[in-house]
């Protein structure tokens, strides 16, 4: 495995800065000389992620991950260190020396040979869409009512009813090795090459950047008999949990809302008539690795799924994935029509986007499902729901938004407000006394609670300004507090390394504690580098440090001699000379005050 320099981490640090790349992810606003934004590791309703452009660090005072550009990328991009490097270099366009190891250049080869044969069978089945034999496909493009703007935007296409793909493919020069490995042809029992996909209506799957991985292909008659969509399978460069279709046609909307649909029809149908801000996650619930992938591109997302049970319940997961990566997720309600694609070819796109605008919280969705469950015009069916409504509400911790939904439902289930408010204000009073007494203790590093608020505000300034000012510091620091006089576990490790590393200025020590692989050191140093600690005299900061750190020891030392004196088994002499000691503490104490 390949590793690279250090020179070379450093040059990737350099071109990638942090603001621009948390930006991509965060929407972040400044606020005094660092950014705050919503953290994208935990839920959270007010801002408590910050970001450093000085320091060029993050960190969130809600959940305490930090760390530099490389760890919010892995972290992020649930990628290991290294390939956060390799992430943020092809960012930066910075070229990585080549990997040596065989089989990582085969598979780099092979890849990229993948996406010139992607790119290949996506020209050849789309120029066979506008060829006479390819009548059946151009008669089922009339009856979905697809113009050739659309067909030319999402590069649809048809495939013969042969092996013509992989006959055009072998003319184009590619092995077959490589045409098996992207899935768009088979080898049969008999040593046959076959191509996947026959007679169908081709959509290319695109990465962002328009580069095709995989394809659908719909079918073009009613034969039940056979799938209604097949899709190329997982291979180098495709993994359906990983890409959105329609992505790279929707993040040139520019939209601060994105709608998310089910079927490439949907997607495709919207886009037509003048939606564009629409993407696919083609037939199953939303998973992690897209709603991040999402959230790059958007703010808000429009959950617009098929109405039916099944939906339910991947809209849910959809709806709780993307809230919990700080996305404003909602739910379209359509009525009269199964899917989006029908809706819009009924009822035209101005009535749509009424009911984009109209999309209902998490929150409203649950009541509704709740709603479902039970007969309201039964007295006892309705103090169960005003029951569970409250479980739920209680969990809405804006207050704000909390009156507005209790205003909503009074109105559309005619239950008094008041009684929503009792129980709320009866289920929120148990949940918050529930969580006082069972909270888990994650995060919090007991030690560091049971040290004075003081202290540890104290022994993270000696840092911050080791790191910050060390020119007037370093010194001073050094001869003058020691690794014992501190409490805080991650302080003493810091401030070991910087000891041990005998750096010279201040890009070097971050350098040094950057390398420290320890996930709560790197939270504690991210917070204290993204910490302002108004410091207006750097020098009277460290003196004032320093005296406090002196009286300290003093103060410890007195009470120690105290103990000592005690002890009867001491001499005469020892004793004099502990008092004498004893006595020159009291004066250097009483001097400091
Ligand atoms: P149309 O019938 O062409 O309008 O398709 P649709 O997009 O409305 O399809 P539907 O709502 O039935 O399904 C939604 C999505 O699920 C499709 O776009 C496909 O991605 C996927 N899907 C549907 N049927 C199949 C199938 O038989 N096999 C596979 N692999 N995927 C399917
Ligand atoms: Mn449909």
């Amino acid at each position: 495995m390949i590793t690279y320099s250090d020179e070379l981490k450093e040059e990737i640090r350099l071109a990638n800065d942090i603001v621009d790349v948390i930006s991509q992810y965060v929407t972040l606003k400044r606020s005094g000389r660092n950014f705050f934004g919503l953290c994208p590791f935990h839920k959270e309703k007010s801002p408590s992620f910050s970001v450093s452009p000085d320091r060029q660090y993050y960190h969130c005072f809600g959940c305490h991950k930090g760390g530099d550009v490389f760890n919010f990328v892995s972290e992020i991009e649930k990628i290991s260190f290294k390939e956060s490097l390799e992430f943020l270099a092809e960012r930066a366009r910075i070229p990585l020396p080549v990997d040596e190891n065989p089989t990582f250049q085969k598979n780099q080869y092979l890849k990229d040979k993948m996406y010139k044969i992607n790119a290949e069978a996506t020209i050849f089945y789309h120029e066979r869409l506008y060829k006479p034999l390819a009548k059946i496909a151009q008669n089922y493009i009339k009856q979905r009512k697809m113009d050739n703007h659309t067909l030319t935007s999402f590069k649809i296409g048809y495939s013969g009813e042969h092996h013509e793909l992989y006959q055009h493919l072998k003319t184009q020069g590619f092995k077959d090795e490589e045409i098996l490995a992207t899935g768009l042809v088979h080898k049969n029992d008999r040593g046959e090459y076959i191509d996947r996909f026959r007679k169908r209506l081709m959509f290319p799957i695109m990465e962002v950047n328009g580069k095709v991985v995989a394809f659908g292909g719909r079918r073009l008659d009613d034969n039940e008999k056979t799938a209604k969509y097949i899709n190329s399978n997982e291979n180098l460069v495709y993994s359906k949990k990983k890409h959105l279709f329609g992505l790279n046609l929707a993040k040139q909307a520019n939209e601060k809302k994105m709608i998310l649909v089910e079927g490439y029809m949907d997607a495709v149908s919207l886009y037509q008539r003048g939606i564009h801000n629409v993407v696919a996650s083609l037939g199953t619930a939303l998973t992690e690795e897209q709603g991040r992938l999402l959230r790059k591109y958007c703010e808000q997302v429009i959950l617009s799924y098929d109405s039916d049970g099944a939906g339910q319940e991947a809209i849910l997961r959809g709806l709780s994935i993307l809230e919990n990566q700080g996305c404003d997720a909602r739910v379209l309600q359509m009525e009269g029509a199964k899917d989006p694609d029908e809706y819009v070819l009924k009822y035209g796109s101005g009535r749509f986007q009424l009911l984009v605008d109209q999309a209902i919280s998490l929150v409203e969705f649950k009541i509704k499902m709740l709603k479902n469950k039970y007969q309201l015009e039964n007295a006892k069916d309705k103090i169960r729901f005003l029951k569970e409504i409250t479980k739920i509400l209680s969990d809405v911790e804006n207050k704000i938004e909390r009156e507005i939904y209790i205003d909503k439902i009074a109105k559309q289930y005619h239950i008094s407000k008041e009684a929503i408010y009792a129980e709320v204000n009866k289920t929120s009073y148990h949940s918050a006394s529930n969580k006082v007494l069972t909270k888990p203790i994650i995060n919090h590093k007991v030690p560091k609670e049971e040290i004075s608020e003081a202290v540890v505000k104290r022994e993270n300034m000696v840092i911050y300004l080791l790191i910050n000012h060390f020119k007037e510091a370093y010194e001073k620091i050094v001869t003058n507090i020691t690794i014992e006089d501190l409490q805080v576990r991650e302080n003493k490790v810091i401030f070991e390394k910087i000891l041990e590393s005998s750096a010279e200025e201040s890009e070097k020590i971050i350098q040094c504690i950057a390398n420290i692989e320890d996930a709560e050191i790197q939270s504690h140093i991210s917070e204290i580098l993204v910490t302002d600690y108004e410091i207006n005299s750097v020098e009277k900061c460290i003196e004032d440090i320093i005296i406090i750190y002196n009286k300290d020891r003093l103060s410890r030392r007195k009470l120690e001699i105290i103990q000592e004196l005690k002890n009867e088994t001491l001499t005469p002499e020892e004793i004099t000379k502990l008092e004498e000691e004893l006595n020159r503490i009291i004066i250097e104490l009483a001097k400091g005050k």
